[in-house]
């Protein structure tokens, strides 16, 4: 009883300031992280389009990216990333990729759990084909190369924009892909039919979580789980966009 109330408590302390500063490359940006803003832009910048003809992502190249140390982040909320910073290493210098990046994406995927199940298996959750030889493995470190792999694929195919390849990442997609009429993605998409024939609903919340969210060492599963316009439960019921 009393816990449920502290933590009702803390859930209602919506906004925290991550310490980092504004990034000076984003729009929208906002020391504070809040429900629809942050450090690396507004939740409305990062959609950009997605509430007219279609998401048209800003650009925000990788390292312009602000986020907590790799050593912060293990040492609060990615804890249970921790133990797999071996793999995180090894794929980052591999790949040329800070493993902060790596780490947080396992967090948000998987929640680091490498036991995490699913037709896109393992700490990464990406599919198979993104594999060495287009086939899963049980090895943890196929299954980080293979997520570092597609990352680094979407880095390339998008000049370099983090904003976009993160996006990929939850499925997200531009004008061109032949989806959604062959207009990027829009508000409306996930729950569409096409949409949820697709699999699992894109998440409109993902890159304010993941920019604004876990790069900053916030508990976007708990405690800051106001973080976010849309709060989808991936369900497409009570009437929500994802
Ligand atoms: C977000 O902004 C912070 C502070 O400006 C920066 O350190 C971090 O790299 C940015 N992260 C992303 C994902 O843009
Ligand atoms: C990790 O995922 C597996 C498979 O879904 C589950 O059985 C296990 O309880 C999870 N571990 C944790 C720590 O949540
Ligand atoms: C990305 O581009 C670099 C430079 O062209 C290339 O060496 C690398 O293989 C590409 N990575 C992927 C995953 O396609």
């Amino acid at each position: 009883m009393l816990a449920a109330l502290v933590a009702a408590l803390t859930a209602n302390a919506q906004s925290v300031d991550p310490g980092v500063g504004v990034n000076p490359k984003a729009q929208g940006a906002t020391e504070d992280v809040t429900k629809t803003t942050g450090p690396n832009g507004s939740e409305d910048w990062l959609n950009t389009g997605i509430t007219g003809d279609g998401w048209n992502p800003p650009f925000l190249a990788l390292d312009d990216i602000y986020h907590v140390s790799l050593d912060d982040f293990y040492g609060s909320i990615g804890s249970p990333c921790k133990q797999y910073d071996q793999y995180f290493q090894s794929a980052g210098s591999k790949y040329g990729v800070d493993p902060v990046f790596l780490a947080v994406i396992a967090m948000q995927e998987s929640s680091c759990n490498a036991s995490a199940g699913g037709p896109t298996p393992g700490l990464m959750q990406v599919s198979c084909d993104n594999y060495p030889n287009g086939q899963c493995t049980d090895s943890i470190q196929d299954n980080v190369d293979a997520g570092t792999n597609y990352l680094e694929s979407q880095l390339n195919s998008t000049g370099g924009n983090a904003i976009e390849a993160f996006g990929s990442y939850n499925g997200w997609f531009t004008a061109g892909s032949g989806l959604n009429n062959n207009q990027g993605l829009t508000e409306s998409y996930p729950c569409s039919s096409e949409g949820q024939a697709n699999g699992v609903p894109q998440n409109l919340d993902y890159l304010h979580q993941v920019m604004n969210g876990w790069l900053m060492g916030l508990d976007v599963y708990g405690a800051q789980n106001w973080i976010g316009s849309y709060q989808c439960d991936q369900s497409c019921s009570d009437g929500g966009k994802c």
